[in-house]
């Protein structure tokens, strides 16, 4: 099946799941060093059922949403609605973002990049949409430096992408922003609460180096 003709537990399951694994009290602090300081319009790749609408700061005035998950979408049109944040989905996937070039001020991604089958091509286009000068913020679940958890990561990863929509385990989007040619200058890395496989979070900004 193709990243778009998904079965019922994709469809109609895993959404309900990642709010519950990513929602939640506990992720609020998280999602919030995420979204400081964005502003102006924001493309948010991977925008799901919305959980950062609640915590945009009042200078985002607009966001474009790209997500493939019809059933994320109705779930998220509530937390819109409240925000007040003027939302437009405008596309259902990151490698190929339907948005002239220059056309946004800032970016953001909340657990998106260990699913975005091609992350590379994704971190392309919101380097494409993004203004110059504007920062790609990102929070995600990252690769461990630890040796012995970074092994069960491995070991992991084909059970969890099948899971999970095909979220991987191993990814390091440091890494990848950097080979991308971006400037990153990460805010936290370290582990939250949980098995360690899942909890080494990273959050951050990266910007096009000139
Ligand atoms: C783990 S969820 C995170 C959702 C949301 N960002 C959050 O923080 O709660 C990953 C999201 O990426 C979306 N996704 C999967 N493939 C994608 C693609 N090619 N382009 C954009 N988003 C994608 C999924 O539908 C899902 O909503």
């Amino acid at each position: 099946m193709g990243v778009f003709q998904k079965g019922w537990y994709e469809n109609r399951v895993l959404p309900r799941v990642v709010e519950l694994a990513c929602g939640g009290e506990h992720m609020e602090c998280w999602r919030l060093q995420a979204v400081e300081g964005l502003h102006g319009t924001v493309v948010e790749i991977g925008f799901g059922s919305g959980l950062n609408m609640g915590l945009y700061p009042s200078a985002v005035t607009e966001v474009v949403a790209v997500e493939p998950s019809l059933l994320a979408r109705e779930r998220a049109t509530a937390r819109i609605a409240s925000s007040g944040i003027p939302v437009r989905h405008v596309g259902v996937d990151g490698q190929s973002i339907p948005l002239p070039d220059n056309s946004c001020d800032s970016a953001l991604s909340t657990f998106t990049m260990c699913t975005i089958p091609d992350v590379e091509a994704a971190i392309s286009e919101v380097q494409r949409v993004l203004r110059p000068g504007g920062a790609f913020h990102f929070l995600e679940h990252a690769l461990a430096p630890d040796s012995s958890v970074a092994k069960w990561q491995h070991r992991l990863e084909p059970t969890q992408r099948r899971l999970a929509g095909g979220c991987h385990l191993t990814r390091d989007p440091v890494a990848l922003l950097v080979a991308a040619g971006m400037d990153v200058d990460v805010v936290t890395s370290r582990y939250v609460k949980g098995p360690k496989p899942w909890t080494w979070f990273t959050v951050g900004r990266a910007t096009v180096t000139s």
